[in-house]
């Protein structure tokens, strides 16, 4: 059977940092209780002349290199985002044009943080289907644009950046020893909206809008979204958290990834953690943690890995990758 085989992966990151502290004289907040209630330290964040496309392209640039591609060997570019360059045309299609890339086709997935979960997903499908042979799956935003940079309960939480996967269609056994991609979970809910959404739209007040969240209440749905999808992806593919070589989960908050991996039994030292480093990066957080783990030598060939993100409709998924 054909399975998508990850061939690459790159990551792409705006100049600035900002750290927690440079939000002291912003609003009322400190160091200590972002990194206490999220984990985080520091976020990137986009100058003008960063955006979704540049650091998509960046990225995509960056796995064809690891995965020793060009741009003409690709057929399909899914890009997962909420925070396009324009309301269309998809920059997806942005990105193929930066590519040099003027065969195939692109698409723009919006699945909020899901997203990157959503378009792996996606992209399996149209591999397995026959109708691509190697697809660039990239995760990239700039929720910065999209903060209310005085409300502290939103704008200390999120930063800017890309990370990107080259799939590739390659012959499987049928069994989860096979490289590629062997399971998936998806769900939405969308009676959730009114807890994280973006108060603009074109159809509604054509503006672009704001991020609102209720965190507590986000807070209070994650974890059992979360573990009851990857749940469901252990039992389609008959496996346990003990079989697991790395959990590359949304970085989102630090007590959600603990709290997630505590109730699946999954060992601390198999948890990828970017939070820190990246803040929350909404659809390009996983294959911006997938980057770094890889790049740091800890995720290998063969590694059993498992993929989970959870935000705004309410969105969410995992997917389970033999590396
Ligand atoms: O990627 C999509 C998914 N999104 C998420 O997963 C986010 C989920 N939610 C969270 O991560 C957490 O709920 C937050 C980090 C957003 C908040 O943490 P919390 O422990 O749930 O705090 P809280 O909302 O219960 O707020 C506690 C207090 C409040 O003050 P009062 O009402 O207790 O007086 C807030 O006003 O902390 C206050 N607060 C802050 N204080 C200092 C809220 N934001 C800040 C801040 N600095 N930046």
């Amino acid at each position: 059977m054909i399975r998508s085989v990850v061939r690459g992966t790159g990551a792409a990151l705006p100049r600035r940092i900002m750290k927690n502290a440079d939000f002291e004289g912003m609003v009322e907040t400190s160091d200590e209780w972002i990194a206490q209630r999220t984990g985080i330290r520091q976020r990137h964040i986009a100058a003008d002349d960063e955006t979704t496309a540049s650091l998509g392209e960046a990225a995509a640039r960056a796995a064809l290199a690891n995965a020793g591609l060009t741009p003409d060997d690709i057929d399909l570019i899914v890009l997962a985002t909420s925070t396009p360059n324009n309301t269309f045309p998809a920059t997806a299609v942005e990105i193929q044009n930066r590519l040099g890339m003027h065969h195939g086709f692109a698409f723009d997935m919006q699945a909020v943080c899901s997203g990157f979960v959503y378009a792996v997903t996606t992209a399996d499908l149209y591999i397995r289907g026959g109708l691509a042979k190697r697809v660039l799956v990239i995760g990239s935003e700039t929720f910065s644009r999209i903060l209310d940079w005085s409300d502290r309960s939103t704008c200390v939480l999120f930063g800017d950046g890309a990370g990107a996967l080259v799939l590739e269609a390659g012959e499987g056994t049928g069994t989860i020893a096979d490289r590629g991609v062997l399971a998936a979970s998806l769900r939405s809910d969308g009676a959730h909206k009114d807890k994280l959404f973006v108060d603009g739209g074109p159809s509604t007040t054509g503006t672009v809008g704001h991020l609102r969240m209720e965190g507590r209440e986000v807070f209070k749905h994650a974890v059992g979204m979360i573990t009851d999808v990857i749940e469901a992806t252990f039992s389609q593919a008959g496996i346990t958290a003990d079989d697991l070589d790395w959990f590359v989960p949304h970085q989102a908050n630090k007590r959600i990834i603990d709290a997630s991996a505590k109730k699946l039994g999954i060992a601390e030292q198999k948890v990828v953690v970017t939070v820190d480093l990246h803040g929350n990066t909404s659809a390009a957080s996983v294959p911006l943690a997938l980057s770094v783990a890889v790049a740091d030598g800890r995720i290998k060939k063969g590694d059993l890995v498992l993929l989970e993100a959870m935000g705004g409709g309410f969105t969410w998924g995992a997917v389970l990758v033999r590396w």
